[in-house]
């Protein structure tokens, strides 16, 4: 059986979670800076790792909380190799438990490429609602983004 734990990024982390982010995201990545920024401040910045005594890191999610009543979850990624294999959804299913636990949150809300099929199909399997306004030009790389938010029932 694999061993899956979910933690909190820490400082630590810092350089593995740079490497994944650029790997995966590549001119669309957050720089270090705002990694590192993002790390403890009003965030779920959650890791998934597998192992028990060398952990290996699968992937990461970091969701924002403003103080308002929407979270916003910015970035969310798993390793190439470790993809389709159901970690995703794992990993988003145990955040949006936490997140439900924070009772004054009422919605979850983010961007997505819209060339970016599978993870579109994978936020309407959680039930996120696809918004059919288009943004123009989110992303670095000029592609648009669609919004999709999912509504937290209190
Ligand atoms: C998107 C991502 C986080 C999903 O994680 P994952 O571990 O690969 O996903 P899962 O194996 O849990 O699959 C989740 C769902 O995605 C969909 N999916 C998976 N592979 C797919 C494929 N090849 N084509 C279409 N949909 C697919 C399915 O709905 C699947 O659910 P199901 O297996 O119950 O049908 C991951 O693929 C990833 O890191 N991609 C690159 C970064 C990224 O796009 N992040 C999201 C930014 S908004």
């Amino acid at each position: 059986m694999v061993l899956l734990k979910i933690s909190e990024v820490e400082s630590r982390d810092l350089g593995k979670i740079v490497n994944l982010e650029q790997a995966v995201f590549k001119e669309n990545a957050f720089p270090k800076k705002i990694l590192k920024k993002l790390i403890g401040k009003n965030t779920f910045f959650l890791k998934l790792e597998k192992g028990q005594i060398k952990r290996e890191l699968l992937g990461f999610i970091i969701v924002l909380n403003d103080g308002k009543e929407n979270v916003n979850i910015v970035n969310f990624l798993i390793k190439p190799k470790y993809q389709n294999k159901g970690y995703g959804s794992y990993l988003l299913q145990q955040t949006i438990e936490e997140i439900k636990r924070l009772k004054f949150i009422n919605k979850i809300v983010l961007n997505v490429q819209i060339s970016n099929k599978k993870a579109i199909k994978m936020y309407e399997k959680f039930n996120f609602k696809r918004n059919p306004t288009i943004l123009e030009d989110y992303y670095h790389s000029g592609e648009d983004a669609y919004l999709m938010e999912l509504d937290i029932e209190s």
